[in-house]
């Protein structure tokens, strides 16, 4: 089983064979060290489990190279990919242009560290963007990196990812230089949309969400096309050491096995649920992409794959969703919503009253978590900073979960009357 088949048949089958002893279950290779079999042995075949390339590991790496249509590497945490391929690619005196907002301890190693390091960021509105002019003007001949997440925490935005891309080849290609454009793919999963075939460099994941879906391991993945930024990403996680520990490869592979059955559902979920709200008098607005009303949902319709539903027909107002072809268009799980009575304390009242729903942070799991993230996420932001980015007090993030739809609807439905 190579790169064909399905998603699914991939999600199960790819890197497995040959198998270990016949094993169905590739095995978990504990051992830290392994056997030099002679003097003829090359430096790059040795196995060294900081060096991540333990059987265990390479099966993982194999599947989900194959998920995203690339290579892949797996590592100890999304923090470890992201934080790891900014190092290999950048240096002191580089430019990196990021998106704003981005997932806050990427923002902050980025202003805080890779600064220190020498390096300039930037940030730049990447879902506003119209044209490729806009694009251009923000780059410097010293831009290495353009950086953006595929769909943006908490209002679910989505990046203007053909513009962005076609600036970064038309300005190396006038300058002579390179921008490597990097994405986190993890709200959006390679289920619903794989950025290698678009363009994009480098794919960042962290594999601690929807990847592995049972909030039980932290890891992370990076995934690219072209070997010689690879090299620098492995031979930098070979000095940096974020290693991913081989019970949790394995977790993550069980995770995988089933990743496109709960990616359909989350996407089929939190659309029924973006609509119910959408829908009910106390709320003021539902930012979820999958939605009519949402500012990118065109994007979202052209860029994002279009599946059939697990009941082989579109879902019950996936019209919304559609791509003109009756397959629904997969916007996953992630949804936030604004309380008409725009208090924290409303907020507050109607996450605790929540039974089935949970209010806890992360995301991509199989329960449903909810966070208030002028509370959690962007707490060290100053009131204005949060205004800035959209984020009032009685905004709510919704992490949609696996449940039984109807029993979350009933669950909203109760702790909207506390508010
Ligand atoms: C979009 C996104 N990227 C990266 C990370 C970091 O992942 P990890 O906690 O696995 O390091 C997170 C964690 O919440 C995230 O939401």
């Amino acid at each position: 089983m190579d790169s064909e088949g399905s998603f699914a048949t991939k999600s199960i089958h790819a890197g497995s064979k040959p198998r270990v002893n016949h094993s169905m279950v590739c095995p978990i290779f504990q051992s830290a060290t392994y056997e030099q079999p002679s003097l003829d042995q090359r430096y790059e075949d040795i196995k060294y489990l900081r060096l991540n390339n333990s059987p265990t590991h390479e099966h993982l790496d194999a599947k989900i190279g194959q998920l995203e249509n690339g290579t892949a590497l797996v590592l100890s945490s999304g923090m470890a990919a992201i934080t790891t391929s900014l190092l290999a690619l950048c240096s002191s005196g580089d430019h990196i242009l990021m998106q704003d907002p981005c997932y806050g301890a990427s923002t902050v190693f980025a202003t805080h560290d890779l600064t220190r390091f020498g390096m300039d960021v930037t940030f730049f509105n990447s879902f506003d963007v119209q044209s490729i002019d806009e694009v251009l003007s923000l780059l410097r001949p010293s831009t290495r990196v353009i950086y953006v997440e595929s769909i943006a925490n908490p209002l679910t935005r989505i990046p203007n990812m053909p513009v962005i891309i076609e600036a970064a080849k038309l300005f190396g290609e006038r300058h002579g230089t390179r921008i490597i454009t990097m994405i986190d793919n993890t709200f959006a999963t390679p289920y619903n949309f794989r950025p290698l075939d678009c363009g994009i460099d480098v794919v960042l994941h962290s594999g601690t969400k929807y990847l592995n879906g049972h909030s039980d391991i932290c890891a992370g993945v990076v995934v690219v096309r072209d070997k010689s930024l690879m090299e620098k990403i492995q031979t930098m996680a070979t000095h940096l050491g974020p290693c991913l520990d081989p019970n949790s490869c394995f977790l993550l592979d069980r995770g995988l096995k089933t990743l496109p059955l709960r990616i359909q559902q989350h996407n089929d979920n939190a659309l029924r649920l973006a609509q119910f709200l959408e829908s009910h008098q106390s709320v003021a607005r539902v930012n979820y992409p999958g939605l009519e009303s949402h500012k990118d949902h065109a994007r979202a319709l052209s860029l994002f794959t279009p599946h059939q539903s697990h009941h082989g027909k579109v879902t019950d107002g996936t019209a919304n969703g559609t791509d003109g072809h009756g397959s629904s268009v997969g916007c996953g799980g992630m949804l936030s919503f604004e309380l008409a009575s725009a208090s924290l304390e409303a907020a507050g009242r109607f996450v605790y009253a929540l039974q089935v729903a949970t209010m806890a942070p992360s995301l991509g799991s199989v329960e449903t978590l909810v966070t208030i993230p002028a509370r959690s996420s962007h707490a060290g932001l100053s009131a204005e900073e949060r205004q800035r980015a959209g984020v009032s007090e009685s905004l709510i993030r919704v992490s949609v979960g696996l449940e039984g739809i109807e029993d979350l609807i009933e669950d909203f439905q109760t702790a909207l009357k506390q508010v």
